[in-house]
């Protein structure tokens, strides 16, 4: 459990916009402001269904003389096993199709997972990209229904560079969503928590009524082994990112 203290120390950091589009906006804004202050800095932005427009936003905002979005480096946070650029619903096709190649990201400015190479290869490939460019200092991160970020699932090795994750039940009946139909999906790679925790700036963003019952065991101090968010609750770069429906309680 979380005592007063510490909830009261979260909730200066918790954001909540009255609703998604408020909610994307405020994250938008934050991300980009962030990277204007840290050219050459390198970011990891993760590829689920809720920080989608917060990357049409960027994209805007690029269009609107506001932000270089290449001036930083990227590494993408995680990758189903088994699949590749055109499997629907594959990290790299939903960040490529939603933001790298809309932003004009060049590809020496990215690394992701290829989910059809060798899940070992890949991690260390990708640590060797996180190394080289001094580490993660920015991260955008969502929460899954199992309380995981990015394929640190409940129980998951505990381990600095990247990890490839046996996936668990509830991702992997989640998948569907992503991928419009069920595929044999097994296993993930990705950036492991202890390596994100390495980052200066943490935005964690939930949002609709699904995700209020996990943010509320997040904000309750949840054990780490069940849900996997709370490792970042002691993060001082931690803001949490809300809409109305997710917070639930949260005023
Ligand atoms: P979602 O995914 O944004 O599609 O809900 C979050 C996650 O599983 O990390």
């Amino acid at each position: 459990m979380m005592d007063r203290s510490a909830r009261a120390a979260l909730d200066a950091r918790t954001v909540v916009a009255p609703d998604y589009d408020a909610l994307c906006d405020k994250v938008a804004a934050a991300t980009s402001d962030w990277i204007v202050r840290h050219p050459g800095s390198l970011v990891c932005l993760a590829a689920g269904d809720t920080p989608l427009p917060v990357y049409h936003r960027l994209v805007a905002r690029q269009q609107a003389g506001k932000v270089d979005l290449s001036s930083v480096f990227y590494a993408g946070l995680d990758e189903w096993v088994g699949l590749g650029r055109a499997d629907r619903g594959s990290c790299l096709q939903v960040m490529s199709d939603g933001f790298y190649v809309p932003a004009g990201i060049p590809l020496d400015r990215r690394r992701v997972f290829d989910g059809l190479a060798d899940p070992v290869a890949e991690c260390r490939a990708m640590d060797q990209w996180i190394r080289a460019r001094g580490g993660i200092r920015f991260t955008l991160l969502g929460i899954g229904l199992n309380g995981h970020i990015g394929f640190n699932e409940p129980g998951a090795p505990d381990q600095d560079g990247s990890i490839v994750v046996d996936l668990d039940d509830t991702t992997r009946a989640v998948s569907a969503k992503y991928f419009g139909a069920t595929l044999p999906v097994r296993q993930g790679v990705s950036v492991s928590a202890r390596s994100l925790l390495r980052a200066e700036t943490v935005l964690l963003m939930a949002s609709g009524a699904k995700k209020a019952p996990i943010v509320e065991r997040l904000r309750s101090g949840a054990p780490v082994r069940e849900v996997p968010a709370a490792r970042l609750l002691d993060h001082p770069g931690l803001r949490l990112f809300l809409d109305r429906d997710a917070a639930g309680s949260v005023s």
